[in-house]
């Protein structure tokens, strides 16, 4: 297996966008918001954009394919919708695309748009997630309804513990102050949040993270762990009610 490397856009106020790039200096670009920081990234290092990648139809993930076209007019652009512009290729649920340096799974995940998808490339073990799954948190549900959401996040839940996963914002300190002051018990978080407090003042960012320590502390992917079942207990709810107040809760947060 081909080794890739992933680097992450900062992008407007708070997203990312995510250039996969191998040793041929073959690249494809994931969510592209804002054109600039990407061309000036793959220019430096001499990579040739071949694909790009859209999660679902939000501005905020797709408004940097003009100028990206511009410099490399030849790139496919993949998405889950032909109304989202540029598109060449519409992806579908369990969909297999070969590009130029991994391979993906299309996995549909409608909820915070009908039409989200998110890139799965198991070899390599890293998730594209948009705005369907934060670090701690999960998208708004603005198109869809919340059974849908809720059932978009247990695909997420189902794979492999060990996939690193890379979400469309940083918004994960936030999530963490939700999740304390909800459930009121800050004791449970301690750990999670020294070493999210630590990533950030490292790089500045909580992106990528792994999907195992998700399903320990994110109640919105999963209501079956220890802290899960504890809130569930207390609060004399299943899965799908917590899910529900949580998200909620969190949409006046
Ligand atoms: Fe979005």
């Amino acid at each position: 297996m081909n080794s890739i490397s992933v680097k992450v856009i900062n992008q407007l106020k708070d997203n990312y966008s995510f250039i996969l790039s191998n040793r041929s200096k073959d690249a494809c670009v994931i969510d592209p918001a804002d054109s600039y920081p990407i061309i000036e990234y793959v220019n430096k290092y001499s990579l040739k954009i071949k694909d790009i990648f859209i999660t679902h139809h939000h501005k905020d993930h797709t408004a940097g394919t003009e100028g990206i076209l511009k410099n490399f007019p030849n790139v496919n652009i993949h998405s889950p919708s032909s109304h989202i512009e540029y598109t060449r290729f519409v992806l579908r649920n369990d969909d297999e695309i070969e590009t130029a340096i991994n391979t993906f799974k299309i996995i549909s995940t409608p909820g915070h748009t009908l039409d989200h998808i998110i890139y799965l490339d198991n070899s390599h073990k890293i998730l594209f997630c948009g705005d369907t799954l934060f670090r701690l948190g999960c998208g708004r549900v603005f198109e869809g309804d919340l059974k849908q959401m809720f059932a978009s996040l247990q695909k997420i839940n189902e794979l492999d513990d060990n996939l690193k996963v890379y979400c469309g914002h940083e918004y994960t300190l936030n999530n963490l102050k939700f999740l304390e002051s909800i459930l009121n018990k800050k004791e449970l978080f301690f750990n999670i949040r020294q070493k999210i407090e630590e990533e950030l003042r490292l790089s500045k960012k909580s992106v990528p993270f792994n999907l195992i320590e998700e399903k320990s502390y994110n109640l919105f992917l999963n209501q079956n762990s220890e802290i899960g079942s504890l809130i569930k207990k207390e609060l004399g709810l299943n899965n799908f009610d917590l899910f529900q107040h949580l998200r909620e809760k969190k949409d006046n947060f």
